[in-house]
């Protein structure tokens, strides 16, 4: 039996535009925000506390914040790596508060030298105070662990891996467990394997999977996670993403491919498909190239969209 609700967090506003080359500005990611919040996003990613100088596209952190509305029921989400970031995200009072930050750790130790320039251990050191104020602040924290299926430096990653860093974040308070295949090297049998782990210490409910489209195989990947029960997911709109520091690795699941398969298998995800690939339009129209996502262009196509 598949889950017969799903719940989608789109992360194009963070972990898409954070690896573009050219400005995005801050109006262009309100503007992408708010599209999503009208086509029915319960969960947005909004933008990362990160240093400037990593990842200069989310320089523009708490302006974002401050100019995007913040309607009920929507949850807004940003990442901080260490205590300097949320300090940031909470400087702001009210207005600017997110809902829930997530962390992010790493399942080798290549990954999380060259992403956050500590070892899995120090990060991990470094996280703790970092969930135990944002807990304290009445926040939610979700973590995510990149590299759970592969990694560009050391290659292969086990189950074993990830596991052990997924019960690291469980002795630290986090939350929800996010399980991420940065670089898209993830098959489905695989994927229920490395989920079945994160399973053994978090409830249904706070597991996800954020699935990089690199090798074509993130819509399998999903599918092979509904069959294990897993209803909550990562996608990105216009499959936007990629990470500056994971080589190659391309955009996530786009988030309107997603919202198409979901709703022919009759699963319930609150989105207005209509409204979102109207979202992924906007910002390719921004960024001047086509959605990578498929279901998103046949759309825009069929409404007479063309492209260059
Ligand atoms: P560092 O250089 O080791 O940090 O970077 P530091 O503590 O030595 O600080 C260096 C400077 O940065 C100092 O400023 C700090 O104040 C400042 P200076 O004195 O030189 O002027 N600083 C900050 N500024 C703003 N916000 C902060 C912050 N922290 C320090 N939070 C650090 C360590 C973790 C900061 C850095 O490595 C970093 O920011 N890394 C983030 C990289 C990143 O954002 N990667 C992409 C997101 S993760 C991802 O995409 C994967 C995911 O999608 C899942 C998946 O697909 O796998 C989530
Ligand atoms: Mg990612």
């Amino acid at each position: 039996m598949y889950p017969s609700q799903v719940t989608l967090v789109d992360v194009g506003p963070r972990d898409g535009l954070q690896n573009e080359k050219q400005n995005v500005s801050t109006a262009d990611k309100v503007a992408l925000v708010t599209r999503l919040q009208a086509a029915g996003l319960r969960e947005i990613e909004v933008t990362s506390y990160v240093s400037p100088k990593w990842v200069p596209q989310m320089a523009d952190n708490a302006a974002v914040m401050a100019a995007i509305a913040r309607p009920a029921g929507v949850r807004h989400s940003v990442l901080v790596p260490n205590l300097v970031g949320l300090q940031a995200a909470l400087a702001g009072g009210a207005a600017t508060r997110p809902d829930e930050v997530v962390v992010f750790a790493a399942a080798t130790e290549a990954f999380s030298q060259r992403n956050i320039n500590c070892s899995i251990a120090e990060s991990i050191a470094r996280f703790a105070p970092v969930v135990a104020a944002a807990r304290e602040a009445g926040l939610k924290v979700r973590s995510a662990i990149s590299c759970a299926l592969g990694c560009p430096y050391q290659g292969e990653v086990t189950a074993d891996e990830v596991e052990a860093v997924v019960v690291a974040l469980k002795a630290i308070g986090v939350q929800h467990c996010g399980v991420a295949d940065t670089i898209g090297t993830g098959t489905p049998v695989k994927v229920q394997a490395v989920m079945a782990r994160a399973l053994r210490h978090y409830p249904l409910t706070e597991v996800s999977g954020h699935f990089h489209d690199t090798y074509g195989h993130a819509l399998a990947n999903i599918y092979a996670c509904l069959e294990i029960g897993i209803h909550h997911f990562d996608t990105s709109v216009a499959g936007l993403g990629g990470c500056p520091y994971a080589k190659g690795a391309t955009g996530n699941v786009a988030t309107e491919d997603v919202v198409f398969m979901l709703q022919g298998m009759g699963i319930a995800t609150g989105i207005d498909l209509d409204r979102l690939v109207e979202a992924g339009g906007f910002i390719s129209e921004v960024l001047g190239r086509p959605p990578v996502s498929r279901a998103g262009k046949a759309l825009l196509t069929k409404q007479g969209r063309t492209w260059a």
